[in-house]
């Protein structure tokens, strides 16, 4: 994908203020902390575009970034702080199920977990309500760079085994320190947004060891 302009769009506080130009739209949701923010700066190749925070939970919103004219990132509010308020909860669990629900331009939701660990209760929560949806997913594991290569496929495992993912749920390792996983990423959305193609790039081969030819 050759992207040639990336900029924030809005906040959103609910369905009126979502975009009407009908482009995809590809959500990010996740713990707070996991690296949301993070990885949609590296996927645009902006350093500070997404606002990377100090405050975890803050953010109640969905944050759209409009990537050329040719889909959008939508931004979750991250989960799993306790200390927003019960009303606020409440409040974003119903937007994000409307939007679930009912978003027609919504064509893939990448959830995200932290590879160093195993999914927390609420992330298991989390993929089961999601994957009630019929929408393509996508787990990425995050921070793959603070793992060690050798480790990364029992890594892998451990995060397909307690989120309960199927085999045709792909699993994308990433960093954004790294670059790691872009390139993946990038092939599935355009594969799965149906975006027209503006440079040939790899199929995705996620999960493979790098196999030398010579
Ligand atoms: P909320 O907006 O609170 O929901 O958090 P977020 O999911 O957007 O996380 P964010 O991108 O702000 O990252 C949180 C912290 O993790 C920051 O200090 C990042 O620098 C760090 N981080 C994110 N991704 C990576 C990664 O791939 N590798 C490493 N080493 N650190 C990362
Ligand atoms: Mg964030």
């Amino acid at each position: 994908m050759k992207i040639k302009q990336s900029e924030f769009v809005i906040s959103a506080v609910g369905p009126s203020q979502y975009p009407e130009d009908g482009l995809p739209e590809v959500a990010l949701c996740g713990r707070s902390n996991v690296g949301k923010s993070s990885l949609i700066n590296k996927m645009l190749l902006r350093r500070n575009l997404a606002r990377t925070s100090g405050q975890p939970g803050k953010t109640q919103t969905l944050n759209y970034y409009k990537i050329n004219e040719d889909l959008y990132f939508v931004d979750f509010p991250g989960y799993g702080y306790a200390r927003v308020a019960k009303t606020q909860r409440l409040s974003w669990g119903k937007m994000i199920e409307l939007y679930l629900q009912e978003r027609e331009p919504l064509k893939l939701v990448l959830q995200l977990v932290d590879l160093r660990h195993a999914p927390s209760a609420e992330d298991v929560k989390m993929y089961a309500w999601l994957s009630h949806y019929d929408i393509p997913m996508c787990v990425v594991a995050t921070k793959a760079d603070k793992v060690s290569r050798s480790q990364w496929i029992k890594h892998s495992k451990v995060i397909r085994q307690t989120l309960g993912m199927p085999g045709h749920v792909p699993l994308n390792l990433f960093s954004s320190e790294t670059g790691q996983g872009r390139d993946e990423l990038w092939s599935l959305i355009e594969q799965v947004a149906e975006i027209p193609l503006n440079t040939p790039t790899e199929p995705a081969n996620i999960m493979q060891e790098t196999e030398d030819n010579g």
